[in-house]
């Protein structure tokens, strides 16, 4: 049996149900690379400090880093009797270096260490969602620019409302997910700041300085109240509501890619790599992977959930409960990671069919709004117009046509005011081109979107 580093005022060992119970190496061992940063720093801080001598700090951190290398090689035997990985690490390190490994834990408690490692690993896995959201970004601006004369429904209410460009529709997407990213961005301000000093709840009488543990992390900045700093887990939540915004924007998009795929839509051809087939219906081709990201977007939901109930209850300061503040964030970190990467991937050689597009503007009667404004422009009060364009709707849809395709005679039937000129107004490119408002679906809006987005994806 292992001696619990916390022992020494125990008479009995823990009963074997209650040390898996409590346990959380087999999960928090995913935070190793952060334990050891923060160990480093602490190591250093302590010796610049005068509470370590430079040759104590030197060795502590040569050790720290063997035992990182063992655990890089997958030699290090985790042992869950050591209940945490702060813990199985020091363990380590006092077996490599001696018994100045007890030294390291001067002036720290778990409470304050894990709250650097959590931060740290929350940190990085928010940067790496700020890559592949730009990443996915970059890809939705490549299509929106090739497609910028594509034209297809837009639709309200998901019925066929008036015509837009596909780059436009792309393009909302981008601009979703770059706000993702500057929420992310955002967030990171409030996570990168070091809690190391805070020790078990209420500050330590040594002589630290947080600041320059902080530093030395990368950190900003340090702590300014010691109770919060070991409780706080708002950064972790506020990740975790940044995951869940992007999942939700993800699967909107999902959706979509599921419709277009329908052949009653046939707007997108899902490439063989990333589609699927029916075991028993030979004519299947699924769009699996915007359906199971769709259904990962709950999965996200429910780990914000998860640590705000955790946290909604819990006194001050630091309480067991916090440990399950981990699994919800890993589990998320995976399906964003994840699901990000494969959107872009799969936007990237997505087959757009601009012919089934097309065609569904006409079956749609996308431009009745164009004869409307026709009219209202030549005087006619917009209701009245509404009302003749309504007409002009159901005399198409009658000879099965689209209201372009109806004769100058059959229109001037319903409304004297209308001339020749009124084939170009109701020419599909003519209602796009003609939204040239900032943000519309016009060319001019829409390439100044793109030069936009382009600058924004250079920038550092
Ligand atoms: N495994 C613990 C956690 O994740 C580490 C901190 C434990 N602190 C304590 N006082 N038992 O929260």
């Amino acid at each position: 049996m292992v001696a619990k580093p916390w022992g020494g005022r125990f008479g009995q060992g823990t009963d074997a149900l209650v040390e898996a119970y409590t346990e959380s190496v087999s999960f928090d061992r995913r935070l190793w690379r952060q334990d050891i940063a923060g160990s480093k720093a602490h190591a250093r801080m302590l010796a610049r400090q005068g509470i370590l001598t430079g040759e104590e700090a030197e060795s502590l951190v040569r050790g720290l880093e063997a035992v990182a290398a063992e655990i890089e090689a997958g030699t290090f035997a985790w042992k869950a009797e050591l209940e945490d990985v702060h813990m199985n690490i020091e363990a380590r390190l006092t077996e490599i270096i001696g018994p100045l490994g007890g030294k390291l834990h001067t002036g720290r408690s778990r409470n304050d260490q894990v709250a650097l490692d959590f931060r740290l690993y929350v940190d990085a896995a928010l940067g790496e969602w700020g890559e592949c959201l730009r990443g996915l970004v970059a890809v939705l601006v490549e299509r929106a620019e090739e497609h910028a004369g594509t034209l297809l429904p837009g639709c309200t209410h998901m019925q066929p409302a008036q015509p837009v460009s596909l780059a436009q529709h792309l393009l909302a997407y981008a601009a979703m997910f770059r706000r993702d990213f500057e929420r992310v961005a955002d967030a990171k301000k409030r996570v990168r700041v070091s809690p190391l000093g805070a020790a078990a709840l209420a500050g330590t009488t040594y002589p630290l300085d947080p600041l320059f543990t902080a530093s030395e992390v990368g950190f900003e900045t340090a702590f300014s109240n010691s109770m919060d700093a070991v409780s706080d887990r708002d950064f972790a939540a506020e990740g975790l509501f940044c995951a869940s915004l992007i999942m939700m924007h993800l699967s909107r998009l999902c959706e979509e890619i599921v419709l277009w795929a329908n052949p009653a839509f046939g707007f997108v051809a899902l490439p063989d790599a990333f589609a699927t087939g029916s075991s028993i219906m030979p004519q299947k081709k699924n769009p699996d992977v915007a359906e199971l990201m769709r259904g990962r977007t709950g999965r996200v939901y429910g780990s914000l959930v998860s640590l705000l109930t955790v946290l909604k209850a819990l006194p001050l300061a630091y309480n067991r409960d916090m440990q399950e503040d981990k699994e919800p964030f890993f589990d998320a970190d995976d399906t964003v990671r994840a699901s990000l990467r494969i959107m872009a991937e799969m936007l990237r050689v997505l087959g757009f069919r601009v012919e089934r597009m097309r065609a569904a503007l006409a079956a749609g009667f996308l431009n009745a709004t164009e004869l409307a404004d026709y009219l209202a422009a030549r005087g006619l009060p917009f209701r009245e117009a509404h009302h003749v364009a309504g007409r002009a709707v159901a005399l198409a849809e009658s000879r099965g046509r689209g209201i372009e395709a109806l004769t100058l005679a059959e229109l001037r039937e319903l409304s004297g005011l209308v001339d020749e000129d009124v084939f170009e107004t109701l020419a599909y490119e003519t209602a796009v081109a003609r939204r040239g408002v900032r943000g519309g679906t016009g060319p001019g809006p829409v390439a100044g979107q793109i030069a936009e987005l382009r600058r924004w994806l250079t920038r550092p």
